[in-house]
This record gives structure tokens, sequence and C-alpha cells, in this order.
């Protein structure tokens, strides 16, 4: 697949200088969050994982002078993670492991933040130790898959309390001081895909009684109240939101979306947080592009179907990252027209870690490979940090669902 954006890519505004919190990007194209479960167990704590010199490596590659990367999504707790081979940031050898790679991000005068995640609901005592917590004990219907596990009912989780959720609000500011202190240039809250705060922004899984819920303002609180709290403990220069107003994973809805998402984006840039980050109405974790904007088009909300309304919310200084089936056909003209600042690439990023380059100077881009996106596996390079089969992607490439 071949660029076929401006005559001459470096001059265009992906390539211009941005400045984002503290922040001065020398170009806008990000590395989206990606889970890739190759860290390494933990001896010293059980159900715990900790960031390894091939992990530094893996970022090291896609690290580039004044470029932006987001790390996967990293558990703030044992209760937040649900997956093998995900390093989180609570305890001191993952600080120490996460140091490594930021040093080494840092020695190519990159960037990076820190993905702040909870799963909820999401996890699994049987991959936690702990009951879950989310924000009612709804449970997801499906079954829960981890490799080397039958697939199971997921627990059904307990619904936490006031004092519980001020607890967890508490181990992400704990969370983000760690990975501040680990070399991280910030964090972003991973607030959507159905994780722990999109469980409070659903109306179909928090039907709690109290001042969380009830309203699409009080559904946001959760989110508002800890990205307040994290802007007070590291800055709002250092604190990004990842949302997804068009997100159905996890079993997510979306009702009020135009209302809701439109105030989440208002509150948290009145918060002067660095970014949100949004995830296009067409990306989908298990369909197509096609079929995913059918089925939006299809709803009976008649909503526009398009990003507009919550990046319009979005007021300077806060920045706005997009991100969701970019590829080099489509990159260039949001930028360009100032709709938003900057654009996050993952699975081009997969198979490119030049990436970057590979847009600067119009080289075709490798396709990818998803049966190697989620590790763990006997050769945890293959797919990541070593990349086999080298066939230019074409387009039947593009608009194809994550998973599938
Ligand atoms: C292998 C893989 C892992 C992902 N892990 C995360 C994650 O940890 N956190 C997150 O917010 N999104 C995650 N995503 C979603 C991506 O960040 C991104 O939004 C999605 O891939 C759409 O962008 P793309 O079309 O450029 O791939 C993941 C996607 C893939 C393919």
């Amino acid at each position: 697949m071949h660029a076929s954006g401006p005559v001459d890519p470096s001059q265009s505004k992906l390539f211009a200088p941005l400045v984002l919190g503290n922040l001065s990007l020398s170009h806008r194209i990000v590395l989206a969050p990606l889970t890739r479960n190759r860290a390494s167990s933990s001896e010293a704590h059980k159900n715990t994982w900790v960031p390894n010199e091939l992990n530094t490596l893996y970022y090291y590659q896609r690290a580039t002078p004044g470029g932006l990367l987001i790390s996967e999504a990293t558990p703030i707790s044992r209760r937040a993670s649900g997956s093998l081979g995900v390093p989180g940031i609570y305890t001191l050898e993952q600080c120490q492991g996460w140091a490594s790679i930021t040093k080494a991000v840092h020695d190519k005068q990159g960037f990076i933040f820190c993905q702040l995640w909870h799963q909820g609901r999401a996890a699994h005592s049987r991959l936690t130790g702990l009951e879950p917590w989310s924000s009612s004990a709804v449970p997801i219907q499906t079954l829960h898959r981890a490799k080397g596990y039958d697939p199971a009912p997921f627990d059904t989780p307990h619904s936490m309390t006031y004092d519980e959720i001020q607890e967890v609000h508490q181990e992400y500011i704990t969370a983000a001081r760690n990975a501040i202190a680990s070399g991280f240039d910030g964090v972003e809250v991973h607030a959507c895909n159905g994780y722990l705060p999109d469980q409070f922004h659903h109306s179909n899984i928090n039907v709690r009684m109290d001042e969380y819920s009830g309203s699409p303002e009080a559904r946001c609180r959760f989110t508002i109240e800890l990205a307040q709290k994290l802007c007070d403990a590291i800055g709002s220069d250092k604190v990004g939101v990842r949302l997804a107003p068009f997100g159905l994973y996890n079993e997510t809805r979306g009702d009020d979306r135009r209302h809701q998402w439109t105030y989440l984006c208002s509150a948290l840039s009145k918060l002067e947080v660095a970014y949100v980050h949004l995830i296009e109405p067409r990306f989908d974790e298990w369909r197509s592009e096609g079929e995913k904007l059918e089925l939006l088009h299809r709803s009976d909300t008649k909503e526009e179907v398009s990003l507009r309304p919550y990046r319009e919310a979005i007021r300077s200084p806060t920045k706005c990252i997009v991100a969701g089936g970019y590829h080099p056909g489509n990159c260039w003209e949001g930028v360009e027209k100032g709709e938003h600042d900057a654009v996050a690439f993952g699975r081009w990023f997969v198979s490119n870690p030049d990436l970057v380059e590979r847009l600067r100077t119009g080289k075709p881009l490798y396709r990818y490979d998803r049966s190697l996106f989620y590790g763990p596996f006997d050769n945890n390079e293959i797919g990541y940090t070593v990349h086999l089969s080298r066939e230019f992607a074409d387009e039947t490439d593009i608009g194809r669902a994550q998973m599938v």
C-alpha cells in the first residue's frame, strides 16, 4: 500500500510541531496504546507481570525524536489486571522495568505516556485471585477467554461503594505518581472499550442509585473526578484521557451518546488536560469498518456518526488525538484542516516500527499478522520486534476488524 496523500508528505501538517501539555512534539504521528502480552511473570508477586528487555526494544524501535508513544494498557493494581503478560505499574520491579523503557525512548529524544488501566468487570478472579469490582453487579454475558484456560463465565462483579470508588481513585493516583517516577512524560486514563471508567459511562452496566448514576452527567462523574485528582497530583499538562463515544466493545451500549460524551469532552477540556484521545466511530474490535458504520447508521438514535461534536467540545489548550482506521490514504486531511491535532496508529505501527519515516517518505507499509498481536508465545519476539513475513499491504488490508 502506498501513501496516497500530499505530493510531498514531509510538508504536511502531520509533520509540523505541536505543543501537547508540557511537551514540544516535532510531528503528530502517535503510537496508539497496544496490549501485546509479552511481559515477564514476576517471581516475587503472584499474577503480576514485569516489563522486560524485549519490551524495551519494542518501544525503542518505535520511538522517534519529538514523537509521542502511548504505552500498552498498564494495570494500576492486581485487581485491575485480567490479562496474561501485561505489565502493571504498582510494584517496585514493574517501575524499574518501565524506567528502562522510558530511558530508551528518551535516549532517542522521544516521549512516552503510560496508559493507566483498570479492567473492572472485564478482569477475572482466576487471573487476579481477587473479586472484580465495577460500577454495578452486572457481569459480562459472553465467556472469558485467556490463553491456557478454558472459556469460562465472567464473575459477577462487586458493586463498588462510595469509599471503594475513592480507594480506586487513589490507586490511579499512586500509579500515576509511579509512572512519573519511572520516567513517563504523562499518563493516559483508559476510559473506553468497556473498562472500569467506561463501566460507569454506560447505562446498561451502571445501574447504581447514587450520584455516580442516573443521568449522563452523573455517569461521567467517576471519570471527571478521577481526571481532576490526577491533574492535582501530577499536573494537568501530564494527563490525557482516551474515550470511545461509539464504542461497543465489552457490551457497552452508548445511549445518550451525543449529550454524554460532549459533556465529558467539555468537562475534561475545562480541566485543561493535555489531550483527549478519541476513537473513530468506524473502528470496532470484532466488526469490519463497513459493518460497524452500517450498524451505527441503522441505530434508532439517528445521531451524526462522526467525531465532530466531540472534537468541537475540546478547547485549547487541550489537544485532540484521534485513532481508528487511519492509514496512508486518509491520515493527512483532518490535521491539515485543523479538525484534530494528532493521529494515533495502532496496527500499522505493529508491523512498521519505522512508520513515521514510511509516512514521511511515502514508502509502502508492511502487512501485519493479527495472529501475532496478543502473546504470550514461546517466542515473543516474532511479530513484535522481529517480523518474518515481509509482504506489502494493499487495499484489502484496510477496514478490517482488529480481532478477526
Ligand atoms: C493488538 C492490539 C492491542 C490493543 N490494545 C489496546 C490497549 O491496550 N489500550 C487501548 O486503549 N486500545 C488498544 N487497542 C486499540 C488501539 O489502540 C487502536 O485504537 C485500534 O487498533 C484502532 O487503531 P488502528 O486502526 O490504527 O489499529 C489495541 C489494538 C490492537 C490491534
